[in-house]
Order: structure tokens, then sequence, then C-alpha cells
């Protein structure tokens, strides 16, 4: 007898029924389905993208809009009539927009594409969401309640949390999400780092710290796109990425609602640290939606570590 649906799917956990059980609240559990389900359309303009790289014409025939925009568009108009969301900010936005009826009860951060430098390369980007309860600007105060990102690579797959561990999906082919492993947690040390920016515009304490680092033995792993580096950390369950201070930019690089919060909230839920050099990256203030700050995140010795050249 051929191997049933019913068989195919017993061992099978896949994303709704995952959070089901982790007893995620209904609208918040729908929520992040639907933005799951976004990131197979996202990943379908990618390939598009890369169709067009190659020199196949558009299949619209219409002006390749930026893939950042296109994935935004994207994901702005699938969140507009979900239900649940009532702002939506993104880093392709100039601010925080009001969508739906604003009774609705989430707000969602989006970094809709990240590392879209890096498609014509064929390496792996992402995106990264941060869903909130209250306003973010209003109350500065940090009020997450679940955040994920996805990672486009020779697989798509997808971390969650919603304050209860963070989990790991897999696409599979048949376009379900399905459970690839639950509660990650990090060892309390690794054996990798990501460190950002260019080595000459590095401030000296930070440059001491890479060079202890580099000491101690650990590997150098660094792509450039933000979501598949921090992936790596994570999966392999412990290392530093980090995005520092430089002497140009004493902000950094990376934004603080779109990309640091919501991997600072994965992170510290898989038993990781998330700083700026001296405060926990969730407990910063979102003075505006694009401001930057420096990061160290990862594993918590090297976390401490870095904290010590800092200050
Ligand atoms: P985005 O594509 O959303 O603008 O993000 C790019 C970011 C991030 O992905 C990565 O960590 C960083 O740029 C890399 O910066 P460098 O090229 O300076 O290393
Ligand atoms: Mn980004
Ligand atoms: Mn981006």
């Amino acid at each position: 007898m051929g191997e049933g649906i019913n068989d195919y799917t017993k061992n099978m956990v896949d994303l709704r029924r995952h959070m089901w059980m982790a007893g995620v609240e209904e609208e918040l559990r729908r929520l992040i389905w639907q933005i799951a389900v976004v990131g197979k359309y996202i990943s379908a303009k990618i390939h598009e993208a890369n169709r067009k790289l190659a020199g196949i014409k558009n299949i619209y025939g219409d002006d390749q809009l930026s893939l950042d925009c296109a994935a935004d568009d994207i994901l702005r108009s699938q969140l507009q009539f979900s239900g649940f969301v009532r702002e939506y900010a993104s880093e392709e936005l100039e601010d925080i927009v009001k969508i739906g009826s604003g009774k609705e009860k989430y707000i969602v951060t989006a970094d809709p594409l990240d590392g879209s430098s890096l498609v014509e390369t064929n390496l792996a980007i992402g995106t990264i969401i941060g869903i909130h309860k209250e306003s973010i600007l209003d109350t500065g105060r940090n009020t997450m309640v679940a955040a994920l990102y996805i990672t486009y690579g020779p697989l798509i797959t997808m971390i969650y949390s919603a304050g209860k561990g963070a989990h790991e999906f897999v696409l599979n082919r048949e376009g379900e999400y399905v459970l690839a492993q639950e509660n990650i947690k990090l060892k309390e040390k690794g054996s990798i780092f990501s460190p950002g920016g260019l080595r000459r515009d590095w401030i000296p304490a930070h440059l001491k710290f890479i060079e202890q680092l580099e000491k101690d033995g650990y590997k150098l792993r660094y792509s450039g796109g933000f979501v598949p580096d921090i992936n790596q950390v994570l999966i392999k369950k412990g290392g530093l990425f980090t995005y520092p201070a430089l002497q140009k930019s004493p902000q950094g690089k990376l934004r603080l609602l779109f990309e640091l919060q919501p991997m600072a909230f994965i992170m510290e839920q898989a038993g990781g640290l998330a700083t700026d050099g001296k405060e926990d990256i969730l407990s910063l203030k979102v003075e505006n939606v694009n401001k930057c700050s420096p990061v160290y995140i990862g594993s918590p010795t090297e976390v401490r570590m870095a904290k010590q050249f800092l200050n």
C-alpha cells in the first residue's frame, strides 16, 4: 500500500501546528503564517530577478522594480488585508504607514529584502520581520511580541520566535514549512565570528577585540548578508556577528528597528545576547525608524568579551 498522505504527514510538524502546540495566540499565529507565505512570493521575485539578470525579459514586460521595492510591495499588500496589522514600517518607506482599519492588533516592521546587493552572486539573502503590539516610536520601549526571518538559500528556511523559544522550519517541495529543529539553544561559547565594516575604519577598542578573537582561533565567516551571517551563528549554535561603530559612522550601519531588534529578540530566545557594546539592543530607544546602532550579537561569552573590550 503506497504511503498515504496521513503516513506522510503524521511525523511532520508544520508551522501552523507548531505555533498552535506552542500556545501562540490565534491572531499572532495567523499573522506569522501569512508572513511565512509571503516568503514564497518574495522568493519567486528573486528568481524572476535572476532570470532578468540572465537577460531574460521580465515576464510582465514592465520596468524591473528594484527587488527591495518589489519585496516591500508584496509584503505590504498582503499585510494590508491580513486583518491583523494596523501599522507597517519598512526599510523601503520614509516613515511608518497606517494600514488596515486602524483597529488591528499588531504593528509590523520589515527589512523586506536584506542583502539585495548579493542577488546576482547567488549568495543567500533574507527577509527580517518584527511584530509589535504598541506603536514603536511613541513608547520608545520595545513591545515586540514576535520576530522571524526567512533565508533564501539553497533551501528556504524560516526561524520564528513568539517568545517561547526559537524554532527553524524548512519549506518543503509541497510548499509546507516543516519543523527542522525547535528550541534552538546556543552554547555558552562558539568558534566563528562575522566582522562587518573595513578593518581600517574600526575604532581601536574594536580592533583589539577582533585581534583577540583571531588569537583565540575563531574562524572568520562573513558573507555580507546579515540574515545568512546571523543564521550561521544560530544554526552553528554559537559565535559572534558584529557590525561595529566605525570612525566615520559611530552608529555603525545596521538599522535598530528593521534589522537589529528582531534578530536580538530571536537570539535572546536562543540563549544568546545582543548589545551595542554597552546596552542591550532590545533596551535601546528607537528615536526614528532609520536609527542605526553598532551591534555585537551571538553566544554569551563573545558578547560579554566585546563589552569588556569596549568599556
Ligand atoms: P540591506 O540589503 O537590507 O540594505 O542590508 C545590507 C546590510 C546587511 O545585510 C549586511 O550585514 C551589511 O549590509 C553588509 O555591509 P557591508 O557590505 O559594509 O559589509
Ligand atoms: Mn538589511
Ligand atoms: Mn533591505
